[in-house]
């Protein structure tokens, strides 16, 4: 049973930055309603109303994994990691983005899976590609083409992208081998509680996953959860290792206290959504009512990171560009373009992050460490970060 706890509003596609914002663009905007459910039976955290994928990934696809440092790190870590403990012959890597991950392996040995035809564009030419959705047809295809039998197939951030769970799993035990393995990364739903960070929820987000939910959904399909890793990486995520349902490897210890405490956390009661849906609606509240304080005493705000995140924060929160001057981001496809839906001019930090400006939202909050680091002088100077995560709060140099 489906249960709606939270609703984000009116929303964007959290990636459709608009290339300006005259009258016509603003007309043709796509909006739809983010709301969030959470299933009684399975556990299962969801978007209510998905938008259908093919309006998402398009050849226009701004995300480019490998432009972060910390991304690179983290897929050669991985990928290392992986090839030591499993060994594998055959890996297949679906929504492989820009070959982050791939390219850490022997070109021959592995298969990549990316609807985004920009991105896919770019490892086509590293080793063999499909440009196309994950679904049974594609496992059957490549069955047919004698490309199945992969003895790891990983997915980063993009399992809980799919909406259809029953082609994704049956897609997979179709081509996985007897003694194979899948690896999924995705945001963890715990974490999201314990961050209250609800920009989590957007578009392409359909589910956040918990290890509670996973085991329930993976066994419908002839698929087995067994083992779980927690990282840093995009504000918490899991990594989840799951084999067929007569695989050989056994319920590691850490999943078994992973579940525990999903458990205590009462991720299985829906009085818990509930809660968190009234921490999430006075989040909002504050972060409003600090932004127009600095307003009304003059204070220039400027966001940090145009990322899909603070869409979600933007829209739900109504901040504009009364509000908010501009974005700083890194990314050079998002230079020049507006935020969506709320239509805030992004610029390179080179240009932005000068001395005429007092605070900055931290919208790549993930990134709070490196960013930091990076923005010393800043601080240095009297310059604020304002963040949503764990709660609404201005941080400054001590
Ligand atoms: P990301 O972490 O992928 O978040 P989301 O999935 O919510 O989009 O995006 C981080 C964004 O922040 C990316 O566009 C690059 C930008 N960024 C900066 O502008 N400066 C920085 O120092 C860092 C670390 C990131």
């Amino acid at each position: 049973m489906n249960k709606v706890f939270l609703n984000l509003g009116r929303q964007p596609l959290a990636n459709s930055f608009l290339k300006d914002i005259k009258k016509k663009t603003i007309r043709n905007e796509f909006f739809y309603n983010l709301k969030i459910c959470f299933n009684t039976k399975n556990y299962l955290v969801s978007i209510i109303n998905p938008v259908n994928p093919k309006k998402q990934y398009t050849d226009k696809y701004a995300h480019r994994a490998s432009e972060s440092k910390t991304m690179r790190l983290a897929f050669k870590k991985i990928s290392k990691k992986l090839l030591k403990r499993f060994r594998p012959k055959k890996i297949m890597e679906i929504g492989s983005n820009d070959g982050i991950f791939l390219k850490n392996f022997n070109k021959k040995s592995v298969i990549a899976v990316e609807p985004c035809k920009n991105l896919a564009r770019i490892t086509k030419k590293l080793f063999k590609t499909y440009d196309k959705f994950w679904n049974l047809k594609l496992s059957n295809r490549l069955i047919k083409e004698k490309k199945g039998e992969i003895d790891l197939i990983f997915s980063a951030n993009t399992i809980s992208h799919i909406p259809n769970l029953k082609e994704t799993f049956t897609g997979i035990h179709n081509i996985l081998s007897e003694e194979g393995v899948l690896v999924i990364e995705d945001p963890s739903l715990i974490k999201v509680f314990e961050n209250n960070s609800y920009d989590q929820f957007y578009d392409e987000h359909v589910y956040v996953f918990s290890s509670i939910s996973i085991n329930n959904i993976v066994k419908k399909f002839g698929l087995r959860l067994f083992d779980v890793e927690h990282l840093t990486t995009h504000g918490g995520s899991n990594r989840y290792y799951i084999c067929k349902e007569k695989g050989k490897y056994k319920k590691s210890s850490r999943l078994k206290k992973a579940m525990k405490k999903e458990i205590s956390y009462k991720l299985h009661k829906i009085e818990t959504y509930l809660k968190f849906s009234k921490r999430v609606n006075l989040s909002k509240k504050k972060l409003y009512d600090l932004l127009i304080r600095l307003k009304e005493k003059d204070k220039k705000i400027i966001s940090y990171g145009a990322t899909y995140k603070s869409t979600t924060v933007f829209n739900y929160c109504k901040l504009n560009s009364k509000i908010i001057d501009y974005v700083t981001d890194t990314t050079l496809n998002k230079q020049g373009k507006y935020t969506p839906g709320t239509h805030i001019k992004i610029i390179s930090p080179e240009q932005g992050m000068n001395d005429s400006v007092d605070f900055a939202f931290l919208g790549a909050w993930n990134f709070k460490k490196e960013i930091f680091k990076k923005e010393r002088r800043f601080l240095k100077k009297g310059g604020g970060f304002i963040t949503h995560v764990p709660q609404v709060k201005i941080i400054k140099n001590k």
